[in-house]
């Protein structure tokens, strides 16, 4: 995990098109201030079918993926939110993961894809794994977030080499594969994070790992074909 870390950082995060250079990408989706452009508004229409799958199976999964994360969140602050150390961590965190969710739920719908049947059973799954680890106590807490982190920042690490795969030059394509870096960094950082306040303290931490890291990447497989 650490050389996971160690491997991934420091990647380019920023859109080398019309942004300026402090700006990320994805707030190109949620400024209310961004002139609408062809990146952020059209799909590309000239890919291979197999090319539009590898995008709607990447958005789709990607949308689920970050609505399961908020509701994680959403159950750790029901337990710890009051907590003066984790609560505010766990709050930023979230903060996150609903800018995520704005730009996923935009981005969807920019490329026409069709949420997960899945949806609810994300919602709920994440919100009750969120209560039952923050219910263990914050370092169970933050092994929770460790393991999603890790399989999130791995998933979309692999995603990226799919979007390369998509042979259009298209401007949206070229966005998607900038925000996908930038959400991967920001995934890390969360799991930086839990690293640093003590998730390996949690109990029984390494079954803990398994079963949710397990239960992480059967929902990516579930949510990419549903
Ligand atoms: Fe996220
Ligand atoms: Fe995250």
């Amino acid at each position: 995990m650490h050389k996971m870390l160690s491997c991934l950082r420091g990647r380019v995060r920023y859109v080398s098109t019309t942004l300026t250079p402090s700006a990320r990408a994805s707030e190109t989706y949620t400024n209310p201030s961004s002139t609408p452009e062809p990146a952020v508004s059209t799909s590309p229409q000239n890919i291979a079918p197999e090319q539009r799958r590898i995008l709607e199976a990447a958005l789709r999964v990607d949308q689920a993926g970050e609505l399961a994360a908020n509701w994680i969140y959403r159950g750790q602050m029901v337990i710890l939110g009051s907590h003066p150390k984790v609560g505010p961590l766990i709050q930023t965190m979230w903060d996150q993961e609903k800018h995520h969710l704005a730009v996923m739920d935009k981005l969807r719908i920019q490329h026409r894809v069709r949420p997960t049947i899945l949806s609810d059973i994300a919602k709920t799954a994440g919100f009750g794994l969120g209560v039952a680890t923050a219910l263990m106590g914050k370092e169970a807490a933050m092994a929770c977030t460790e393991a999603v982190e890790t399989v999130i920042g791995e998933h979309y690490d692999d995603q990226l080499k799919d979007i390369e795969t998509l042979s259009s030059s298209h401007p949206s394509v070229r966005i998607l594969s900038t925000i996908i870096q930038e959400f991967r960094d920001d995934e890390l950082e969360h799991l930086n994070t839990a690293v640093n306040h003590h998730s390996q303290r949690a109990p029984a931490h390494a079954l803990l790992s398994t079963v949710v890291s397990c239960g992480c990447k059967m929902a990516i497989e579930l949510c990419k074909r549903f």
